[in-house]
């Protein structure tokens, strides 16, 4: 059987790093998108080529610019002319009030964490409608459903509308495209390493790993999750 291909945005360091784990031990030939994070992306490269025994490749990509985006899946698609799954995990979050927010911040953040996957779905998903199958997994977070903070206004809207956009999609692709997403809470990465945690508030009394994440895109993705199409699922360990 080939072997399939994920492609994962922002995948050289954090989640985008867990994830791009499970799917090469799976068997997946997994394409690393990276903005900056150029030196994390081909070391990753190495050891899941090394460690798995397939075939990675490292693309440079800034999600919010339509030309690098479409340049991207042509590179991809010279590789791997099939993507079996694209998960869209770049994400940025720059916190702030609202009376010290600029207008410029705000609209980044919508750039990376909306534009970002409606610019990546845009030119992936039709590929995958053409090969009558795919799966699309957006990264959200529980920011966007209802655990929002004043802080991260632009950040918790931005997960709001990508929600929407996740159901939105899971309607339009049908019925060979499953689009679904993953609601994230407190995971330790670089983005909330700042950030003061209240541990009492979860129920599992614990921040997250970034593989407990990785473990339930990586079921989105599969045949075990044949059925789930328009789905969020919340992995926060429960909020009190
Ligand atoms: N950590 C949490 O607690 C948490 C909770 C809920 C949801 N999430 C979501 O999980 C996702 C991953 O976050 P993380 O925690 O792994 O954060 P992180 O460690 O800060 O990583 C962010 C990733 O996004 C990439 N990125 C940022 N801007 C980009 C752009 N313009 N184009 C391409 N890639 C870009 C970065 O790539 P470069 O370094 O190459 O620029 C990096 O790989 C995000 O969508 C975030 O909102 C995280």
């Amino acid at each position: 059987m080939d072997r399939k291909t994920v492609v994962i945005t922002g995948a050289g360091r954090g989640l985008g790093k867990a994830i791009a784990y499970i799917f090469a031990k799976n068997n997946y030939n997994v394409v690393i998108n990276y903005n900056k994070s150029e030196k994390e992306a081909q070391k990753l490269k190495n050891e899941l080529e090394k460690n798995f025994n397939i075939s990675c490749l490292t693309v440079k990509c800034d999600v919010t610019k339509e030309n690098e985006v479409k340049d991207m899946v042509d590179k991809i698609i010279l590789k791997f002319p099939k993507i079996d799954c694209l998960v869209n995990n770049a994400g940025i979050a720059m916190d702030n009030f609202i009376e010290n927010k600029s207008l410029d911040e705000f609209k980044k953040v919508l750039d990376v964490n909306l534009l970002g996957p409606f610019l990546t779905i845009k030119y992936i998903g039709k590929i995958m409608y053409k090969n009558k199958k795919g799966s699309i997994i957006n990264i959200a977070s529980n920011n966007g459903l209802d655990e929002c903070y004043p802080s991260s206004l632009d950040y918790d809207a931005s997960k709001a509308a990508l929600i929407n956009m996740t159901k939105n999609l899971a309607k339009y692709y049908v019925p060979y495209v499953r689009v679904n997403a993953v609601a994230p809470g407190w995971i330790d990465t670089n983005m909330c390493q700042n950030d003061e945690v209240d541990v009492e508030k979860i129920a599992l009394k614990r921040i997250g790993k970034p593989e407990e994440i990785a473990e339930v895109v990586y079921f989105l993705a599969s045949d075990k999750a044949s059925y789930v199409n328009g789905e969020i699922i919340r992995v926060d360990g429960g909020i009190l």
